[in-house]
């Protein structure tokens, strides 16, 4: 968890806002996101290739660009790990393993 906040500080921070409330109508939010939390591999490929796109979070569309990152399959777990368990999210910890098949897809 502590590994993931410093990296969400560092990469994510600036657009989805510090309690992850992102800002409504450009960036989506990811505390308490229905969108967030129904599918993990999504997640982690959207942190690799970007997101674009429509997408509804929370019943609310969103359609706008995020950037890939280039960050170890680890990193990627780690800042998953992080905001899945933050702000009212519950999921199940994401390992680096699964972070690499959805990148040899
Ligand atoms: C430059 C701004 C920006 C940065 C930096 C950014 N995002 Fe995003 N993010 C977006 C936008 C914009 C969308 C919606 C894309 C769309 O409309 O298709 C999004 C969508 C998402 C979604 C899916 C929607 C949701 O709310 O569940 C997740 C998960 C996500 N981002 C996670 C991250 C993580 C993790 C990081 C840091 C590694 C990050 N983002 C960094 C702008 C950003």
């Amino acid at each position: 968890m502590d590994r993931g906040k410093k990296l969400y500080m560092s990469y994510c921070l600036t657009c989805h806002m510090q309690n992850g409330e992102g800002i409504p109508g450009t960036f989506p939010p990811l505390a308490n996101a229905d969108y967030l939390m129904e599918d993990a591999e999504r997640s982690i490929g959207q942190i690799i290739n970007g997101a674009s796109g429509e997408m509804k979070v929370n019943g609310v569309v969103y359609n706008n660009v995020m950037p890939g990152f280039d960050m170890t399959d680890r990193e990627i777990a780690d800042v998953l790990n992080y905001i899945r368990n933050s702000w009212g999210n519950q999921g199940e910890v994401i390992t680096e393993e699964q972070v690499h098949e959805v990148r040899d897809k």
